[in-house]
């Protein structure tokens, strides 16, 4: 099988590239990615010489340069985006359409267009499509969507764009709407590995609005194992939700107190910020029982992640240090030194 993966140098597409080429050491990836400030190429150095991978720069908005991309590949997972909420707020968010819904609309037309028809299409979509789930519910692939963020809202349109495919032209489409991610190689923009290696730096660290709301933190190789299965068994325009059902469900203030403790500081670490996130969603949870009766199940229990998680980015310095160092830097005085 050759896969065209898409933002593969970010944080879940390099997770699952290097999932992928070890479970299946004879399937062909090529890693098609802009390098926006989040796609890194260190990501993959272990496997950038792997005579089945290969790397093209390239944009998902550039239809010329997806279709002769595309000629002779099987699949297409679309993982590229721009993905952080609060930069789709405070920052830069016609990205967020140009990329998350046209650049989507995008890969559809060439795979629409492409002289040998291709098996399928999976887009990385987002729980947050659904928007705020009030306890006890679970939203479930069937839900409207009510996205709250500029980011949210443009995944949605990707979505629709992918759905409208599938009804009018029969593309062969999936869609995966997944959880919080965690786990190596997460740009230090996100909750964790900002939170860890602010205090690996001796900072402190920004809570947002009391750290009462509540994500469903999910290990990136679970999320890897679920797009797996999709890839081989899911059936054709269907949506899958993916989440770990954390139980009970972890606040961020959960998780804030756990980075301090392994990494050794107190409370006072904790810097309380209200209002930087406006919209801010409350809670996400995901009905996920459509997945688990395809055969899915997440391995990985939440303890046992974010140790294994804390300790990655304890012992590779040399991956965030340089991020925090360049661009990162800028962003970051912009977000929370104003
Ligand atoms: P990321 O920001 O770490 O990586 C995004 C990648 O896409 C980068 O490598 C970037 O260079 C690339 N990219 C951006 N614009 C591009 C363009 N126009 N053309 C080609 N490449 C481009 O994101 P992530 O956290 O790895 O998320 C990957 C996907 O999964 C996204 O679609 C996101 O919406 C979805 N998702 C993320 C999470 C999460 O918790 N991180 C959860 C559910 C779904
Ligand atoms: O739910 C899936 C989504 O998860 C993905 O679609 C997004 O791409 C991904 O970025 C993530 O979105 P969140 O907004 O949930 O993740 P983030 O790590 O930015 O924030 C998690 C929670 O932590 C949220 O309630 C806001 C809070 N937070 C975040 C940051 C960056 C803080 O309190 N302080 C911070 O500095």
């Amino acid at each position: 099988m050759k896969i065209f993966v898409t933002g593969g140098a970010g944080f879940i597409g390099s997770n699952f590239i290097r999932y992928m080429m070890k479970k299946y050491p004879d399937y062909k990836i090529v890693n098609y990615d802009k390098l926006t400030y989040a796609g890194n190429l260190d990501n993959l150095k272990d496997i950038a010489d792997n005579p089945n991978y290969k790397f093209v720069q390239g944009d998902i908005c550039d239809y010329d340069k997806v279709a002769e991309n595309i000629k002779d590949v099987d699949t297409i997972i679309n993982f590229a985006a721009d993905s952080h909420v609060d930069r789709s707020i405070g920052h830069n968010p016609g990205d967020f359409i140009q990329t998350d819904v046209y650049g989507t609309f995008t890969l559809l037309e060439a795979m629409k267009n492409s002289k040998k028809p291709l098996e399928r299409f999976i887009q990385i979509s987002t729980d947050e499509v659904y928007g705020d789930i009030e306890a006890p519910n679970f939203s479930k692939e069937i839900d409207p969507l009510k996205p709250s963020s500029p980011y949210s809202a443009s995944k949605a349109g990707g979505d629709l764009q992918v759905m409208a495919a599938y009804r009018t032209f029969d593309l062969p489409v999936l869609i995966t709407r997944c959880t919080n991610n965690y786990g190596p190689y997460q740009y230090p923009e996100k909750l964790i590995p900002l939170f860890v290696t602010n205090l690996l730096e001796d900072e402190k660290v920004p809570l947002y609005d009391g750290g009462t709301q509540i994500r469903d933190w999910l290990y990136v190789d679970d999320h890897c194992s679920a797009i797996d299965l999709v890839l081989h068994k899911g059936a054709l325009g269907e949506i899958y939700n993916v989440g770990a059902n954390n139980d009970p469900e972890i606040t961020n203030l959960e998780i804030t107190k756990k980075a301090i403790e392994m990494c050794g500081k107190d409370e006072s670490y904790i810097e309380p910020v209200e209002g930087i996130r406006p919209g801010h969603d409350q809670r996400y949870a995901v009905d996920v029982a459509k997945i688990k009766k395809l055969g899915w199940q997440a391995e990985v229990e939440f303890d046992e992640g974010i140790e294994r998680t804390i300790k990655w980015y304890q012992d590779n310095k040399w991956w965030w240090e340089k991020i925090k160092s360049g661009e990162f830097k800028k962003y970051y005085d912009k977000q929370y030194k104003k």
